[in-house]
């Protein structure tokens, strides 16, 4: 199982802008990270350097001591990654050929592929559009679709840059159930979120961002009454000490 490390990871946009700045993370495989900061933080321009979307300006991001802009095929097939806008994602004609657009890739044979195409549209619930046009899709939808084609790859780390935003309750809780059900089968995960309410129960590991630098890491409990300093609502439950709450019925 693999292991993220990120040393000194420094980010510089072209335009001079500091993206991020002396990030030092590790990630056990089977860890639970939530990485949370306010509108601009570094939070996705972080995420996009975990499978070398982004290389480093100075410092490095190891997969199991691997730098991953060595060898993006690889880090690509190990780090799974639904970004925060749906519609980059999509390639398909249909919502089932975009889904099984991943698995073919892997050459993997017909039968494994449309049996996970199938099982993934069940998850995130498109099975009754398996022939819509993906354009046509709603956003909602379409975020459904971005996460399928991850799942239907079945990466062993997942990352998650804002997943729920866009879905509707059910949908939301569908998710939030796969990504627990992911963490315990062993995958490693990794969410973007806002929405600390919905996730801080299962993360082992809470990150909080602020202009490039993480100015707080550790276990979520520990930094509850400091998050809403950097700009992310607390969950009420834990401001109110009634212990924190699962979101999910
Ligand atoms: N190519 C670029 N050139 C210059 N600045 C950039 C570039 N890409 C991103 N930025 C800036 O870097 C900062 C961090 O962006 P990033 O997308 O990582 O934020 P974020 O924490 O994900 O925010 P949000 O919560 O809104 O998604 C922002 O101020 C953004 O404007
Ligand atoms: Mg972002």
């Amino acid at each position: 199982m693999s292991f993220i490390q990120i040393n000194n990871l420094t980010h510089i946009f072209p335009d001079g802008s500091t993206g991020l700045k002396e990030i030092n993370i590790s990630i056990k495989a089977g860890d639970f990270l939530v990485i949370a900061g306010a509108n601009g933080s570094g939070k996705t321009t972080l995420c996009r350097h975990l499978n070398g979307l982004l290389r480093p300006t100075s410092g490095s991001v190891l997969l199991d001591g691997i730098s991953v802009s060595k060898d993006l095929l690889r880090a690509r097939q190990i780090v799974g990654m639904v970004f925060q806008n749906a519609d980059t994602q999509i390639v398909g004609e249909s919502v089932y050929s975009d889904i099984a657009f991943g698995p073919e890739n892997l050459g993997l044979n017909r039968r494994e592929i449309d049996a996970r195409v199938e099982r993934v549209m069940e998850i995130v619930g498109l099975q009754d559009l398996g022939h819509q046009k993906p354009h046509l899709l709603s956003g909602g939808e379409k975020r459904r679709l971005a996460i399928a084609g991850v799942l239907a790859m079945n990466p062993e780390i997942l990352v998650f840059d804002e997943p729920f935003s866009n879905l509707d309750y059910s949908g939301g809780q569908q998710l939030l159930n796969q990504i627990i059900h992911l963490h315990k089968s062993g995958h490693s995960i990794i969410i973007v979120t806002h929405e600390l309410e919905k996730v801080i129960n299962y993360a082992d590991h809470l990150i909080l961002m602020q202009n490039g630098r993480i100015v707080r890491a550790g276990v979520p409990e520990t930094l509850m009454g400091e998050v809403e300093a950097f700009g992310v609502r607390e969950p009420c439950t834990s401001k109110y000490g009634l212990g924190l709450q699962s979101w999910l019925s």
